[in-house]
């Protein structure tokens, strides 16, 4: 048996070695079986590529036409360290084949953190380990098999490394072991991690790493203790596993989704060395294009990425200077000419010398994981918290209008600062660093004068300036009282991985619907039937009416995108059905119905409580801000409105028709098709102009929580007055809370809470569409991490005239309406 996989060893060296076959390159040897093992010495005929990589080759895997791995020792460079890893290869056109090709991709790595010399070996013993030792017979890395029966080792498609049991049961594989690199179809369990590494060609691990969590995916930079970056929230419930689908990123039954790979075409996500986490995908097998950059901010952009201007350089829009700007005295730029290294500190703090502890305030600064620590708390007690505890290297302040009270964080290291403007942040920050006076008394105090002239470093037109000038007035610092229920709000959505969709023949759905005899409800976009299926479960069929006038292929491509679409908050489409003329769709049941019917109910008894509206404010506002933000191409959902909100058992929050209406790319200017909208819902702008932006669904919402917390439609037949005229002269009166539903007692208890949400709702309905917030702001101030600007001029309150055509021809000749005439062209 030995001497068997001794011949094996040999046959495959010779393979390799033997310079007539340059088809070695891609030949097929995805498998090996026990024992064989593999010394790591020079052969000429390595797969050298032109980065300078070298592989000696010990699996390849070859698909015609196809994307092809491999797995071997890697060099990159000249110096004797080898990682012994797997990799996808490019494809290479054969007439340009010298055994130079584009840089492969390292998708896993045994050995990161110890890698190997010439003359190590790897062993597959034939009791089944696998077991890598240096030269120096040093044992360097072993696959935990727990001592199942391994007969054989195959390296399977998408670069996975498999160790198999006779029976071809896997009993360990590359793919639970991640190292920086998440594939399609890799699921990773909970509770493991991505970890960056140093650089692209030394793959110890680095500062950053993921952390896949029950509550979502959380970004870290490595420190004591380590602090959070960002997080993608989502919920797991009793999932195991995420995963990484074909073109999308799995987060247990919330998908983010991008444009569809073709066919061939290769993705994958790394946890790159500076913190991003990038999907990129090889086009034509070998152009690596960056697709989606997960983890950025979108607020701060690259700002808000730990080590962007290096340790302590602030960076704002994307430049980066020193804490304290070109001429403090206490940080040098570490590089003269390009800033985004960092700054160094002129006199290290010393934990002996605490007495000699100053702060240089900055204003306007914070930094990128600001977590309140101390609430309620004035800037100079922030300050003087820091000054007790010599970790601690900075204090961070935010505060509303008033420096006397704000909230405070405690930092015990400095990576990048971000500068920040509070017309677009909504509150001020302070940052008070802490630096080391040095013991020739140059400077007295942390008051630098912007005066002082700098040799060293160059002025930096964006300084900052340092100020110890307080402002006064206002208080902030709820908690995160909302955030923590909506965290566990998703319990209900089932894991879909790699969910497909289904394709259902027009009878099928006939017999579900009996034919299409339970109507649901009715839309723009056609009716919908309750349906149950031959397995049980029930749904909702759309049965799309002729005007939805598109091609089959038109069709097929928009149910692909919206069927790819994942998140708690959106309803799922489980199927469709394109026979003919006939086009359905089919989506999952929400036994609750839509929202109209609860707000708008007559019967008392039925109402919704307090925490249930703001439940579904909450639920709406999530949806809307993925379809905003995290589709690619963004979606518009352009008909918010009570009858497209549906509720499930729980009360949760599903949005329905999203995606029918237009998909719009980031230029927004590639428009498919062009919708009417539901009047009493439509932003002015797009009434008026045909402005089309995403502030036309926060218009829309804006009206719908006005509906919520009132408890009536903004048009109803049986009111002289529309709603948000009613709430234009309360709103001047400062009686808003006269409005709140008063036909719910538990509504009437929360009349103060719901008075902060109509406020919200008035700032979305503003005629200036750029006043107005974004759903992800609007998730700030529901969240309390933000408030709302306080608005003092109502007169956009009122329904634009032109909301009917009928009324349309009125306005034109009505010259009194201020609104249409000073409204935005
Ligand atoms: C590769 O070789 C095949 C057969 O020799 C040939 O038909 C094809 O055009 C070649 N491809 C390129 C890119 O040269
Ligand atoms: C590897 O082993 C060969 C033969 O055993 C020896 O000649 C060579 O010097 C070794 N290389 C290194 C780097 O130790
Ligand atoms: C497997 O075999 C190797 C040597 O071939 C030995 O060092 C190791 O202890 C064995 N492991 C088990 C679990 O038997
Ligand atoms: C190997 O795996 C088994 C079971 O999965 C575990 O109990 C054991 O601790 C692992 N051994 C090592 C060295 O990680
Ligand atoms: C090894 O992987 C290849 C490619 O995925 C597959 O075709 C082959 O059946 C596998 N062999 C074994 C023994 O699992
Ligand atoms: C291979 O592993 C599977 C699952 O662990 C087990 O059911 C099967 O009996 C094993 N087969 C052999 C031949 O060990
Ligand atoms: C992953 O990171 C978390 C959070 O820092 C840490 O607690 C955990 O030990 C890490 N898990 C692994 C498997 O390294
Ligand atoms: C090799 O190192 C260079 C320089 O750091 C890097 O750009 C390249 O991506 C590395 N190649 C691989 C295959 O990691
Ligand atoms: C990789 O980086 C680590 C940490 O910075 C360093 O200790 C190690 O020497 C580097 N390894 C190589 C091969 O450059
Ligand atoms: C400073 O940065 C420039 C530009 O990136 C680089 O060319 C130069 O080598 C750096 N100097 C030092 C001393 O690192
Ligand atoms: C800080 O921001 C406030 C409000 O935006 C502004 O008035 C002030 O000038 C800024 N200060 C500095 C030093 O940039
Ligand atoms: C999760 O597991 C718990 C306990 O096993 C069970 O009660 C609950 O119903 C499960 N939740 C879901 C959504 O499956």
């Amino acid at each position: 048996m030995a001497i068997a996989g001794v011949k094996r060893a040999i046959q495959l060296l010779v393979l390799f070695l033997s310079p007539l076959i340059l088809s070695a390159y891609f030949s097929n040897h995805p498998s090996v079986n026990v024992p064989t093992s593999w010394q790591n010495v020079y052969n000429s005929d390595g797969w050298q590529f032109n980065d300078n990589t070298h592989v000696r080759p010990i699996l390849a895997l070859d698909l015609n036409g196809q994307p092809s791995f491999g797995f071997g020792f890697l060099r990159n460079g000249t110096t004797n360290t080898f990682y012994l890893v797997t990799l996808k290869i490019a494809i290479i056109p054969n007439s340009s084949f010298s055994n130079y090709g584009p840089p492969p991709v390292v998708l896993w790595s045994a050995n990161p953190n110890r890698p190997v010399e010439d003359n190590a070996t790897l062993e597959l013993t034939v009791n089944g380990t696998l077991v890598l030792t240096d030269a120096d017979g040093t044992p360097v890395w072993s696959a935990n098999t727990s001592g199942a029966f391994v007969t054989g080792m195959n390296l399977s498609l998408g670069g996975n490394l498999k160790l198999v049991n006779g029976s071809g049961s896997v009993v360990w594989q590359s793919y639970s072991f991640p190292t920086n690199t998440w594939l399609p179809e890799q699921r990773l369990r909970i509770g493991r991690n991505l970890t960056a590494s140093v650089s692209m060609s030394n793959l110890s691990s680095g500062m950053f790493y993921l952390s896949i969590t029950r509550h979502g995916i959380n970004a870290y930079i490595k420190s004591v203790p380590p602090q959070r970056y960002k997080t993608l929230r989502f919920n797991a419930n009793n999932a195991t596993y995420l995963g990484f689908g074909i073109g999308s990123l799995t987060l247990s039954g919330n998908y983010v989704t991008y444009n569809q790979i073709e066919k061939g075409d290769f993705q994958f996500m790394r946890m790159e060395p500076d913190g991003h986490l990038n999907v990129y995908q090889l086009i034509d097998g070998y152009e690596e294009t960056l697709y989606s950059d997960l983890l950025k901010d979108e607020h701060y952009g690259d700002c808000a990425y730990p080590t962007v201007c290096g340790n302590y350089g602030v960076c704002f829009e994307g430049q980066c200077s020193c804490a304290g700007g070109g001429s403090s005295i206490y940080f040098r730029q570490l590089n003269a000419t390009a800033a985004s290294f960092g700054c160094r500190e002129v006199t290290p703090l010393s934990c002996p010398d605490a007495q000699l502890h100053t702060f240089l305030e900055v204003m306007n600064v914070t930094c990128f994981n600001f977590a309140p620590q101390l609430s309620n708390i004035d800037a100079e007690s922030c300050r003087r918290e820091c000054l007790k505890n010599c970790s601690c290297k900075a204090a961070m302040f935010r505060y509303q209008d008033n420096t006397s009270i704000g909230t405070c964080y405690l930092p015990t290291q400095i990576f990048s600062l971000m500068a920040i403007r509070k017309e677009v942040f909504n509150y001020n920050a302070l940052a008070f660093i802490k630096v080391q006076r040095s013991t020739h008394k140059k400077s007295k105090s942390s008051l630098v004068s912007v005066l002082v002239p700098s040799i060293l470093a160059p002025l930096l037109c964006f300084a900052f300036f340092i100020s110890v000038c307080y402002h006064y007035v206002m208080q902030k610092g709820r908690k995160n009282i909302e955030g923590k229920q909506r965290e566990n709000s998703g319990d209900e959505s089932s894991i879909h991985l790699f969910n497909e969709m289904k394709k259902f023949s027009f009878e099928d759905l006939s017999n579900a619907t009996q034919e299409f005899g339970v109507k649901l409800g009715g839309g723009g976009f056609g009716d919908v039937f309750e349906g149950m299926l031959g397995d049980g479960t029930r749904v909702a069929v759309k049965r799309l009416g002729s005007h939805v006038g598109q091609g089959r292929k038109e069709f097929l491509a928009e149910v692909k995108t919206i069927g790819s679409i994942h998140h708690f908050n959106l309803v799922r489409l489980v199927g469709y059905c394109a026979e003919r003329s006939n086009r359905l769709l089919v989506y999952e049941f929400m036994c609750n119905g839509s929202l109209d019917k609860w707000i708008f109910n007559q019967d008392q008894e039925q109402t919704l409580n307090w925490a249930t509206r703001k439940k579904i404010i909450h639920g709406i506002a999530e949806g809307l801000k993925y379809l905003h933000v995290h589709c690619n191409p963004n979606i518009i959902h352009f008909d918010i409105k009570p009858q497209n909100i549906l509720l499930d058992e729980k009360f949760n929050v599903k949005i329905s028709d999203f995606g029918l209406a237009k998909l719009i790319s980031r230029d927004q200017s590639h428009v498919t098709t062009v919708a009417k909208g539901t009047p009493g819902y439509m932003a002015p702008e797009f009434i008026r102009d045909r402005k089309f932006s995403a502030k036309i669904d926060v218009y829309s919402f804006g009206i719908l929580i006005l509906e919520i917390i009132c408890g009536r439609k903004n048009r109803d037949s049986s009111q002289v007055d529309y709603l948000i005229d009613m709430v234009k002269v309360k709103a001047e009166e400062g009686q808003l809370s006269d409005l709140v539903d008063d036909r719910n007692e538990d509504m009437q208890c929360h009349k103060e809470e719901a008075v902060k949400l109509l406020r919200i709702g008035i700032s979305c309905l503003q005629t200036d569409h750029h006043k107005r917030p974004s759903v992800s702001q609007v998730i700030h101030v529901l969240e309390g991490s933000m408030d709302v600007e306080p608005i003092t001029d109502y007169s956009f309150l009122s329904m634009f005239p032109m909301d009917s055509p009928l009324e349309a021809n009125r306005a034109i000749s009505a010259p009194l309406i201020a609104s249409v005439l000073s409204g935005p062209r």
